[in-house]
C-alpha cells in the first residue's frame, strides 16, 4: 500500500559517505535508485522536498534538485507543478506473489464457534470515550514503564469489581493485569513450576491436548506433566483428580468449557479441600461468568479458599478478544511470583489501555454493556433452542444450567406453540387446534422414521437470517448422538455437516 503523507514531510533514510571518493551527488542518486529498485520506496510514494532532504543530509539544495531531475529523466520519479516529487508507478517491480496460497476458510452461513462474543456489538462509542478519558488524565510519569503487575488504578478497580460482582476475597495487591486468560494462565503455570509443581490437570472435555491448544502447550513449556480429568454432569470429577497425582488443576467452575455445566456445590467444596490437603493450587478460569441465563449467579471459587485459588478473568467475552486485557487474582503469598513472570514476558501491559478499561468499569459503562449483551444473547439462545426443537427434534439441544434442556432461557421444551406466536419478519403463527396437534404428532413420528441428514440446514438458514448472519455468543451447547461423535460438543456449522 502506498503511504500518503499529508502536510508533514516524509522521512527517508539515506546515507552519504563523506570519506568516499564517489561524489556526494552520485552517492545520492545511487542511494535513491537502489531504494526504488529494492522496493523500499513504492510507486506513488512522496519524496521529501529538496529543501528538507538537503537540510537532513547537510548538502546544498541545488545538489538535491540536480539529483531529482536526473532520476526524473530516467523515469524513476515523476513531478507535477505544485505537487511533490513522487516515485513513478512501475519503477519498482514487485516480486510475484508466492504461488501457494492457503485455501480460504469455508464460508459459513452460521458460526456456532463457542467463545467468540458478538463482535458487532462491541461498545465502540464507550471505548472511544474511555480512551479519551485515559489519554486526557494520564500523569506524565505514568507514560513510563510501570509496575509489571499493572496500573494501580486498574488493579484497584478490578479488585472492587471482583468483590462486588464475583464475591471474590481480594485487594489490589493480589491483582496482576495480563493480556487475557492465555497469558494469565501461562504466567501462573510458570510461577507454580518455579515453586516446585510438577504435574497439572486439565478438564476433559476441555482445552484439548498440546497439539491443538496453546494453554496445554504453555503447561508443557513450563515443564509440567499434563494429565486430564473427566467432567460429568456435576463438573470436574474431584475423586479422579485426587487419583491423578496433580498438584495444580485448571478448571472452569462458572461455566464449564465446553459443556456449560456449573461446578456443583459439593464438588466446589471437595476441590478446595483437595487443594488444602495436598498443598495444591486451583487455577480458576472465570471466563464467560458474566453470562448466565437460567440460573442464579455463582461466586468465584476463590472466595472459598483465597490461599489456594488463582482466579483468571478476561475482557475477551465481555468486550472483545481484540482488547487483550485480563487479570490474575493470586493468593496473598504469590502475586510477586506471577508479577516476576509478567516482567519477563512483556514488562507490563499497555498503561493507556488499562486506564481506558478502568474508566469503562468505574463509569458503569462496562456493567451497562453487559446488561445489554445478556438480553441480546438470551433472546438468541431462546430462539435457537426453539428453532432446534422445531426443525431438528432428534438433535435437541441441551442448554446447560440447572434447567438444562428443559426450556432454559425462556425456550419451550416442545417445539410446538401452545399460543399464537409472532415470528420474525412480522409473520404470525396460529396456535394449533387439538386436531392439528394429533396431525403434528403423527407427522413427527413419520419424520422420526425418515429423518434426513440435511434437515438442520433449514434451521441454520432460518436462524442465520434472523440473526443477520451472527450466530456467535449463544450460550448454548449443542448435543447430539450421532455414532462416532462426542456426546456433547459445540459445533462449527461445517463440522456438523450443516
Ligand atoms: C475456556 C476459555 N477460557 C478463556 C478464554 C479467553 O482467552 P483470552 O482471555 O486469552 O482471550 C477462552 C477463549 O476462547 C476460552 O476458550
Amino acid at each position: 500500500m502506498t503511504i500518503q503523507w499529508s502536510g508533514l514531510g516524509p522521512e527517508l533514510l539515506l546515507r552519504l559517505d563523506r570519506g568516499s571518493a564517489q561524489p556526494l551527488r552520485s552517492q545520492l542518486e545511487t542511494g535513491l535508485r537502489e531504494a526504488i529498485r529494492g522496493g523500499r520506496l513504492h510507486g506513488g510514494e512522496r519524496l521529501p522536498s529538496s529543501r528538507e532532504l538537503a537540510r537532513e543530509l547537510g548538502v546544498s539544495r541545488g545538489l538535491v534538485q540536480e539529483c531529482y531531475s536526473q532520476l526524473l529523466s530516467e523515469g524513476y520519479l515523476i513531478s507535477q507543478a505544485g505537487s511533490a516529487t513522487r516515485v513513478a508507478a512501475g519503477a519498482y517491480l514487485a516480486p510475484p506473489e508466492p504461488a501457494q496460497r492457503p485455501d480460504p476458510p469455508p464460508r459459513l452461513i452460521a458460526d456456532f464457534r463457542s467463545g467468540v462474543p458478538d463482535l458487532a456489538s462491541f461498545p465502540r462509542g464507550d471505548w472511544v470515550w474511555a480512551t479519551r478519558e485515559a489519554c486526557g488524565s494520564v500523569a506524565t510519569a505514568d507514560l513510563d514503564y510501570g509496575d509489571p503487575r499493572g496500573s494501580a488504578e486498574l488493579r484497584r478497580v478490578i479488585a472492587g469489581y471482583l468483590r462486588r460482582v464475583r464475591a471474590a476475597a481480594t485487594n489490589p495487591e493480589q491483582v496482576i493485569v495480563s493480556t487475557g486468560f492465555a497469558q494469565g494462565v501461562s504466567l501462573v503455570l510458570r510461577a507454580l513450576a518455579q515453586a516446585g509443581a510438577r504435574c497439572v490437570a486439565f478438564e476433559d472435555p476441555g482445552y484439548g491436548n498440546a497439539e491443538t491448544d496453546e494453554t496445554v502447550r504453555a503447561a508443557a513449556a513450563a515443564g509440567l506433566r499434563v494429565v486430564h480429568v473427566p467432567v460429568d454432569d456435576l463438573g470436574l470429577d474431584v475423586a479422579a483428580l485426587e487419583a491423578s497425582g496433580a498438584q495444580v488443576v485448571v478448571v472452569t467452575p462458572a461455566h464449564q468449557s465446553p459443556t456449560g455445566v456449573v461446578l456443583a456445590a459439593g464438588r466446589r467444596q471437595a476441590l478446595v479441600d483437595w487443594a488444602a490437603r495436598r498443598d495444591a493450587f486451583v487455577i480458576e478460569d472465570d471466563y464467560d461468568s458474566e453470562f448466565r441465563y437460567d440460573r442464579e449467579p455463582v461466586g468465584v471459587l476463590q472466595g472459598l479458599a483465597p490461599d489456594r485459588v488463582f482466579t483468571i478473568g478476561t475482557t475477551s467475552k465481555a468486550l472483545a478478544p481484540a482488547v487483550r486485557l485480563g487479570w490474575v487474582l493470586a493468593p496473598p503469598a504469590l502475586p510477586d511470583a506471577v508479577a516476576a513472570e509478567k516482567l519477563i514476558s512483556d514488562r507490563g501491559s499497555s498503561t493507556l489501555d488499562q486506564l481506558a478499561l478502568a474508566a469503562l468499569i468505574r463509569s458503569g459503562r462496562y456493567d451497562r454493556h453487559l446488561r445489554r449483551m445478556r438480553v441480546i444473547y438470551a433472546q438468541r439462545r431462546a430462539r435457537l433452542i426453539d428453532a432446534l426443537a422445531r426443525h431438528a427434534p432428534g438433535r435437541s439441544p441441551a442448554a446447560h444450567g440447572r434447567r438444562a434442556g428443559r426450556g432454559g432461557g425462556g425456550a419451550r421444551a416442545a417445539g410446538r406453540p401452545v399460543r399464537d406466536q409472532r415470528l420474525p419478519g412480522g409473520r404470525h403463527r396460529r396456535a394449533p387446534s387439538a386436531r392439528d396437534r394429533i396431525r403434528q404428532r403423527r407427522g413427527a413420528r413419520h419424520r422420526a422414521r425418515h429423518r434426513r441428514r440435511r434437515r438442520p440446514a433449514a434451521l441454520t438458514k432460518e436462524v442465520a437470517a434472523w440473526a443477520g448472519g451472527h450466530l456467535v455468543g449463544w450460550g448454548v451447547t449443542l448435543r447430539w448422538s450421532r455414532p462416532g461423535r462426542p456426546r456433547s460438543h459445540v459445533a462449527p456449522a461445517t463440522e456438523a455437516g450443516w
